[in-house]
């Protein structure tokens, strides 16, 4: 059984139907990339797994460790071990970075044993502070308003720095690559290598095939329509960046229309 089962997922937002039976399996410990064009659900299946209320699902399922997430809460999604690194992060002005991560960790540990006193601050700074240089962030953003002016790429590390603190068992990047310049992507990419392994299934959202180069992908999906049309190894998002979408649309015509 896999770690994680879309089964035949429908969902809309408002009264528009965006994904239309999409089906996908994770296993531990692998690295599952999504390409495809704008608009074509990616962000929704991310907000989707996550638990996002705007996002109705009429139909299909999702299984993660054996349990129906789509009956969990977000936050319990996130206790069992799913984490989203979004897209368009948002700030959160008079929340300290360190305060935020604490406070998530924090409420973790007592999720698991309402009679934890928390992580001691000592531990909780030693934490910080291996996870950030991991990711080359200057310590001075431990200090900052959590995404409050920070710059795009900033964001993005931002994200992954959560990442490293909360230890997920699957995360979902959604274009964690977009507005990264070429030392950030490396950075950002190194930070998720260095935490990925069998213990973690990754899936990656993204439009560009760089960012596999630096975080190889087991499997590579496409999606159209708010369905997964293709799938296949590394060599799918190489034939993406050569060709573009037309012949997946040629392809699946009945689809694309
Ligand atoms: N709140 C909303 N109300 C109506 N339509 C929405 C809403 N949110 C998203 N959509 C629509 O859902 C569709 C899928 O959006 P989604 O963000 O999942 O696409 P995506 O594949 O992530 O695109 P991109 O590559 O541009 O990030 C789009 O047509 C979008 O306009
Ligand atoms: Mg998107």
């Amino acid at each position: 059984m896999s770690q994680l089962e879309i089964k035949d997922l429908h969902v809309r937002i408002e009264d528009k139907e965006i994904l239309k039976g999409l089906s996908l399996n994770i296993n531990e410990g692998e690295i599952h990339a999504i390409m495809g064009p704008n608009g074509t659900g990616k962000s929704t299946l991310a907000y989707t797994l996550m638990g996002h209320p705007n996002y109705i699902v009429t139909q299909g399922e999702v299984i993660f460790k054996g349990q129906n997430v789509l009956e969990l809460e977000p936050d319990e999604r996130s206790r069992l071990g799913i984490f989203l690194a979004f897209q368009y992060p948002v700030a959160i002005p008079g929340v300290t970075v360190a305060n935020f991560l604490r406070t998530a960790i924090n409420s973790r540990r007592r999720a698991e044993n309402p009679e934890d006193k928390g992580m001691p601050i000592p531990e909780f700074r030693k934490l910080l502070k291996e996870k950030m240089s991991m990711l080359k962030m200057d310590q001075t953003f431990a200090g900052r308003y959590l995404n409050d002016g920070f710059s795009g790429g900033e964001k993005k590390r931002a994200e992954i720095l959560q990442m490293a603190t909360l230890k997920p068992e699957i995360a979902i990047l959604d274009e964690t690559d977009s507005g990264l310049d070429i030392d950030a992507l490396r950075v950002v990419a190194e930070g998720v290598n260095a935490l990925s392994g069998p213990e973690l299934g990754v899936l990656v959202i993204t439009h560009y095939q760089r960012l596999l180069n630096y975080i190889k992908p087991h499997f590579v999906h496409i999606m159209l329509d708010g369905r997964i049309v293709e799938s296949g190894g590394p060599e799918l998002a190489l034939h993406l960046e050569e060709q573009g979408y037309d012949w997946v649309r040629e392809k699946h015509e009945e689809i694309a229309a």
